[in-house]
């Protein structure tokens, strides 16, 4: 019997031992490159894992690279013009170097006529897959290479999940965990449903397993991933809750934080907000995404809320979860926008005061309801909203932080800090930035830390002794 990694890995070479694939890319390396979303990046650890295990080394360097692969996202038009110009950029690398192997992946192979689009522009592409098919690459890639063929693959339809990839994470620390794959919710403005395919559930003991391994392997915290995460469970064989799913996760030893994102705030209910407070390991954090504060506006949107009740949601969360850091993500400029409605949005998030929002210019993506709308906003009063939005965002983040100073807070450490090598950095169960001295303190530790100074977007301590 060979276990599903083998098999995903063995396929295409005559079920041949592990160790003899193992040679596959011995001294070779290759690079990714992920744009987009966190389950994107959960994707590209899956490619590098497989990728390992055919022996080949990662590198952050093109140049040395005998695999370039792009793993691609589209909910917004600026990730697909970043796309297209790498692409570009590699015609002098393929020239220099023939045996180099181009792949393209992702979401954005998934939409119609892209692959074509792409090859024609740069016929040097050797390799072409989409969402559905990613477990198939180490296949692809030896049928490049023996057959020199070039490959275009996508599936139209999900298909099961695949268990079992080898997966090369980038911490040692937190890992990021996919419960559910796909949206069924076909919010007017968004790509993902087309991309991602409808909404299919992990089984939960698929899930356990693969985070009692992480623990096993000294992880500590995890973040559950899934385009709406509330509804995960549904047509399962034995149906599982999401709420009941946390509770299980919280059980496990030796796990310390639980995170999960996205949420709908039309199926976040009360289960997940008792969850969260009864369950010690789910971290004090909740990503809500609001995407407007006018009624008119979500209607068209197809979010199936109103501000009321999101509100609504809100203020029972921060009621029951004592400390809660709410997060959320805004469009401006959706079509049909008016001032108004734009101040309905800057009035809610002045309100709610959110600990982050990830805010977006709205941005046309075809055959979505949305783009057929006539009423497009002009890009003058798309930017001058957005200007307006991250003002109003920016000055509560920064005065949320302020007031930390002289708190204790309880931080996991992730690894040394960005702009300092020789501090070290973390975060705080709901999310907060800490950067503080390292001494006898190392990664993976959990301690406590006085907030001695606030950045504008994150906070500086000490270790307490
Ligand atoms: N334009 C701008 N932002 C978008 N998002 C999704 N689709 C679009 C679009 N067409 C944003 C939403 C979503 C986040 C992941 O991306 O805010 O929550
Ligand atoms: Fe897109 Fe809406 Fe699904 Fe989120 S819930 S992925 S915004 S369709």
């Amino acid at each position: 019997m060979f276990t599903m990694e083998e098999r995903v890995m063995t396929k295409v070479f005559d079920y041949k031992s592990l160790d003899e694939l193992k040679n596959q890319g011995e001294g070779k390396y290759f690079y990714i490159h992920t744009y987009g979303c966190q389950m994107n990046e959960e994707d590209s650890e899956k490619l590098s894992g497989m990728l390992k295990r055919l022996g080949y080394t990662r590198t952050e360097e093109k140049t040395e690279a005998e695999i370039i692969l792009f793993n691609t996202c589209c909910v917004r038009e600026n990730a697909e013009n970043k796309v297209f110009g790498n692409l570009g950029q590699l015609k002098a690398l393929k020239a220099k170097n023939p045996d180099l192997i181009v792949g393209i992946c992702g979401c954005m192979m998934q939409q119609e006529g892209m692959a074509d689009k792409i090859l024609k522009q740069f016929p040097y592409v050797n390799i072409i897959f989409g969402t559905h098919n990613a477990y198939k690459f180490p296949e692809y890639l030896n049928r490049v290479k023996t057959e020199g063929v070039q490959i275009k693959e996508i599936f139209n339809k999900e298909e099961e999940i695949v268990e079992g990839l080898p997966v090369d994470r980038k911490s040692d620390v937190k890992a990021f965990v996919t419960i559910m794959y796909g949206c069924n919710n076909f919010c007017t403005y968004c790509i993902v449903p087309y991309v991602r395919g409808r909404e299919r559930s992990r089984k939960p003991e698929d899930i356990l397993k693969e985070i009692k391994e992480l623990v096993a392997n000294g992880y500590k915290e995890i973040t559950l991933l899934g385009q709406n995460v509330n509804s995960y469970g549904k047509g399962l064989e034995n149906e599982v809750s999401f709420a009941e799913l946390l509770r299980m996760i919280n059980e496990i030893d030796g796990l310390e934080r639980v995170r999960f994102m996205t949420s709908h705030p039309k199926d976040l209910n009360d289960d997940v907000i008792k969850a969260i407070k009864e369950c010690g390991k789910l971290c004090e954090q909740i990503h809500l995404p609001v995407q407007s504060g006018s009624n008119r506006i979500l209607k068209k949107m197809n979010r199936h809320y109103t501000r009321e009740y999101y509100l609504l949601v809100l203020n029972k969360i921060k009621r029951e979860i004592p400390d809660v850091a709410l997060t959320t993500d805004i469009i401006v400029g959706f079509p049909g926008e008016t001032e108004e409605d734009f101040i309905d949005t800057l009035e809610l998030v002045k309100e709610v005061k959110y600990d982050a929002a990830f805010t977006f210019i709205y941005s046309r993506r075809n055959n979505t309801p949305a783009d057929m709308m006539l009423d497009q906003v002009n890009d003058e009063d798309k930017h001058n909203r957005f200007n307006r939005l991250v003002e109003a965002v920016n000055s509560n983040v920064i005065a949320q932080n302020k007031a930390y100073e002289g708190k204790i807070v309880e931080v996991l450490v992730e690894g040394t800090s960005k702009n300092d090598e020789s501090k070290l950095s973390g975060r705080t169960r709901n999310g907060r930035l800490v950067n503080f001295a390292a001494e006898g303190v190392k990664v993976g530790d959990i301690v406590n830390v006085t907030i001695t100074k606030a950045q504008n977007f994150s906070l500086i301590g000490e270790v307490c002794k």
